[in-house]
């Protein structure tokens, strides 16, 4: 059985199909039309739900935690000890909820066919800001689409929702829901079935690795950002899943002297904020990757399990380093995070073996990380390339150096020929020239709809000479924000 609030209800759900997603879960399970389908794909916002978890800070005050997702691309095991909340939970008492007023007041909506998603996103917004920030109201939007308004109207709405945010029946009942939340706390494996198609719901890595152990042939459900496109958009039926997201030693950061260890279902929301101030530049590289929605869901070994030649933060850890350990049973393996990939979506991972935890080294003295996204659009967008350059600087002479690339070939992989062409030399405009001609020895990327093979080639030398005028003249501003 899985338990879960539904706004304030209690839920208990046993005999559902777990390949059923919030979204037909609300709509056609509960009856409650307001959450909206646009491309069931996690491109458009309109079934935008938001998520509410315990959180419990180190000083042990308890709070909840509020986060949209895309209700497209969840399963209903993933609500296991959650609070939903839908479009229809906000109007309180006959009233609509403040950012409901403000996008009425604003003229946010005109079909409104995504307005649902909206709202969703603007109550997110207005649960996890204190005042108006512009730039955090387009973040929280980036993931939203809307074909009539023109966003301005709705941007005013996010204004107005965060300067005049009062408390609402959420804040009210905060105690409460905490005390219901505690209450269905997950003691024990969660379980979803119907038929022979299940979801188990462990709650330590142990239970997950003897889980996994018995049931090889399962698919590991994590954000669920990529696996649940398996069921929407390719019509697959998974018979059996299991979630590694209440796992709590997966979703664990640590700070150590030289190394930070992330656990594998760490959102990336959460990586960002571990990551940031380290690397800058995966700071940025993080926002731009997919929607604020999609990040709250998705996970950073999510990312990597799917070993997808164009995810974004293979290539970045692998110029920095990174490991993971792998885990089957008791036994765990440390692996540099270069040798997982192997072929096309091969990877060195094992039957029953899992990605327990992402080590990423601290930034060491002299090395210079950079890295940047090439997409069509700025916001909400796959890479076309994606690059990371991390060199290592003695006396202006390239001691070092480690430069990896996704959408270049059919795995995230390090640019060997090219390194080699810098090492020993001094780090000038003939050097990084003849690195970029070593690139064309490296790669032989393809032609698809989103780049042809020219293009990638060229925008991939094309970053490493940008690289390079950055480090000359660190004051101009020509970071991450590469895009077509
Ligand atoms: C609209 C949209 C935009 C996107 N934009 C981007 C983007 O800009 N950049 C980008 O890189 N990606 C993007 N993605 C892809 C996706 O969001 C990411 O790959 C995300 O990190 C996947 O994480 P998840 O937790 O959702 O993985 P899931 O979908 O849960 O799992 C993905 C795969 O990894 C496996 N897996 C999960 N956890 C583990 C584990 N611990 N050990 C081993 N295997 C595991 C699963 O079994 C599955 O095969 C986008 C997706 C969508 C839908
Ligand atoms: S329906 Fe479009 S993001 Fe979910
Ligand atoms: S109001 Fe019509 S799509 Fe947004």
């Amino acid at each position: 059985m899985i338990q879960f609030l539904f706004n304030q209800e209690l839920r208990s759900e046993h005999a559902l199909d777990p390949n059923v997603t919030v979204l037909d879960y609300l709509r056609e399970h509960l009856g409650k039309p307001g959450t909206k389908e646009g491309c069931a794909s996690g491109d458009c916002g309109a079934c935008t739900v938001v998520v509410g978890e315990l959180d419990i800070a180190d000083d042990g005050s308890e709070s909840i935690r509020y986060r949209s997702l895309n209700s497209c691309l969840t399963f209903v095991s993933s609500l296991h000890g959650k609070q939903l909340i839908s479009v229809e939970g906000l109007k309180h008492q006959g009233k609509l909820h403040s950012v409901q007023q403000a996008m009425a007041d604003c003229h946010g909506s005109q079909c409104g066919f995504c307005t649902p998603g909206f709202v969703m996103s603007l109550f997110a917004l207005q649960k996890n800001i204190d005042a108006p920030d512009l730039h955090k109201a387009q973040e929280a939007l980036a993931g939203n689409l809307c074909r009539c308004t023109g966003y301005r109207p709705i941007l005013a709405a996010a204004e107005q929702a965060c300067c005049q945010a009062q408390p609402d029946q959420f804040d009210n009942a905060q105690a409460q829901t905490i005390a219901r939340l505690k209450a269905i706390a997950p003691t024990e494996t969660g379980e979803l079935n119907s038929g022979d198609k299940r979801c188990l719901v462990p709650l330590t890595v142990a239970d997950l690795a003897d889980l996994y152990g018995s049931h090889p042939e399962a698919r590991l459900l994590a954000g669920g950002t990529d696996l649940a496109l398996e069921v929407t958009q390719f019509h697959k039926t998974l018979p059996v899943m299991i979630y590694v997201g209440n796992v709590a030693e997966l979703k664990r950061v640590e700070h150590f002297d030289d190394r930070i260890e992330i656990g594998a279902a760490t959102p990336l929301t959460d990586c960002y904020e571990a990551l940031t101030s380290e690397y800058p530049d995966f700071g940025e590289l993080l926002h731009r990757f997919a929607s604020l929605q999609i990040r709250n869901q998705g996970t950073l070994g999510g990312n990597i399990g799917n070993a997808s030649p164009i995810g974004d933060s293979p290539p970045l850890l692998i110029a920095l380093g990174a490991q993971i350990v792998l885990r089957k049973g008791d036994a765990t393996r440390t692996l540099n995070l270069e040798d997982y990939f192997i072929d096309y979506r091969i990877t060195a991972r094992q039957e029953s073996e899992f990605i327990e935890k992402i080590i990423v080294p601290r930034a060491p003295a002299d090395w210079t990380f950079r890295a940047y996204k090439v997409s069509k659009r700025l916001d909400d967008d796959i890479s076309a390339v994606c690059a990371a350059f991390n060199v290592k600087l003695e006396n202006g002479v390239v001691s070092d150096a480690r430069l990896a690339f996704g959408g270049m070939a059919a795995i995230p992989k390090r640019a060997h020929a090219c390194e080699a062409s810098l090492r020993g030399k001094p780090w000038n405009h003939a050097a990084v020239e003849r690195a970029c001609q070593a690139l064309a020895e490296d790669f032989t990327p393809l032609s698809d709809f989103r780049a042809s093979k020219e293009y990638r080639l060229l925008g991939a030398q094309n970053l490493l000479r940008k690289y390079f005028i950055e480090l000359q003249t660190p004051h101009i501003e020509t970071r991450v924000t590469a895009y077509v």
